[in-house]
């Protein structure tokens, strides 16, 4: 089919789509390898809140707990040097409006000026609202260039337990629930610094971020729903440990470096690709590529979808008013030292 045939094909094809709703959840590809895991205590240490991390007695999974007191919340005790970052997790269910759930990988303990950071970050909703979430970059504190996206799921992420991935090699990063990848992120030259390069560890945190996670603050956490119980399990850790006061650059990784390239999960098979699309141009409703009004010229590693471009003008963009905010915890306590404050609640409520 010629582009511009397969195009309006493809505008019909959503338009049912969209209209269908008991269609399509992107199917996983079913012929994919088990992934090596890990014990707790093997691969992670407490973060904050020492009191709310519940571990298991055969140490294979953890539970983190929110309540009036404080959140919680663990990270690996090494850094990796590039990496496959992975765990089940279920969410906590019923009211979770103000929560978020974060399962990210970062270096900002270290780098507190020009860290990098790669996110999951689960936003909780008022009772009987799904969950959603989104996914960022920051590389080198590039804290000033987001690279949101939102989602939707395609199923109750607080039912049962679900497969979260974050793999980050030289050149690409791929998040992933379970078989799925739901985005791709391919490093571009032009990037500079915006790639993360630097080693980075893997962490999960439970906290209270009323004042932005649920329709921009409108809905704030409730304690009579307390505690709000987050659940890990099977972890998985690949990639190559190192002390971050080495050099960066170092021959010792280039071995697990390419056994990482190499993994089923650095490869994207044709099925699992066709997966990503649906799911991105089903459940996906905020991309900063496509955000025109903060970022005139999309950033480099954008690749501009005619379908997914024509789809976000229809529903226009978020409010965004710029201010900075990043979770950071110290004794217990969260600050925020500067994600960009984002206001979703156009978007968010129209979702419903
Ligand atoms: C990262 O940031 C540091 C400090 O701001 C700067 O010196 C360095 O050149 C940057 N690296 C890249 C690759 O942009």
């Amino acid at each position: 089919m010629e582009r511009k045939k397969l195009h309006i094909f493809l505008c019909i094809f959503l338009f049912f789509h969209h209209h269908h709703h008991a269609a399509a959840r992107p199917s996983s590809s079913s012929s994919v390898s088990p992934i090596a895991t890990i014990p707790f205590s093997a691969g992670f240490s407490p973060l904050f809140g020492d009191a709310n991390i519940k571990r298991s007695p055969d140490d294979a999974s953890v539970h983190l707990h929110l309540n009036q007191l404080t959140g919680s919340g663990f990270k690996s005790s090494d850094l990796y040097n590039h990496g496959f970052f992975s765990a089940k997790i279920k969410l906590p269910s019923d009211y979770t409006a103000g929560i978020v759930v974060a399962f990210y990988t970062t270096n900002g303990d270290l780098f507190v000026k020009n860290h990098d950071e790669l996110d999951f970050e689960f936003l909780g909703n008022i009772r009987g609202k799904p969950w959603k979430f989104q996914t960022n970059m920051y590389g080198n504190g590039s804290t000033s260039r987001g690279r949101e996206e939102r989602y939707r799921l395609w199923f109750d992420p607080s039912k049962e337990f679900h497969r979260y991935s974050i793999l980050w090699t030289t050149n690409k990063i791929i998040f992933y629930i379970d078989n799925v990848p739901i985005r791709e992120i391919m490093r571009h030259e032009s990037m500079g610094g915006d790639y993360p390069s630097k080693p980075m560890g893997l962490y999960a945190t439970i906290w209270d971020a009323s004042d932005w996670a649920t329709s921009g603050g409108k809905y704030k956490t409730n304690y009579k729903y307390a505690p709000f119980v987050a659940e890990f399990t099977d972890f998985a850790l690949h990639g190559c440990a190192v002390d971050p006061l080495e050099e960066v650059v170092n021959d010792r990784c280039n071995e697990k470096n390419d056994q990482l390239e190499n993994a089923n999960y650095a490869r994207i098979s044709p099925k699992q690709r066709t997966a990503m699309a649906k799911f991105r141009q089903r459940y996906m409703y905020y991309s900063y590529c496509y955000d025109s009004l903060r970022y005139p010229t999309p950033p480099p590693e954008c690749v501009i979808d005619p379908v997914e471009k024509q789809r976000f003008k229809e529903t226009g963009r978020l409010k965004f008013d710029g201010k900075q905010r990043r979770r950071h915890y110290k004794g217990g306590r969260s600050q925020d030292l500067g994600t960009n404050k984002r206001i979703y609640e156009n978007q968010d409520d129209e979702e419903e």
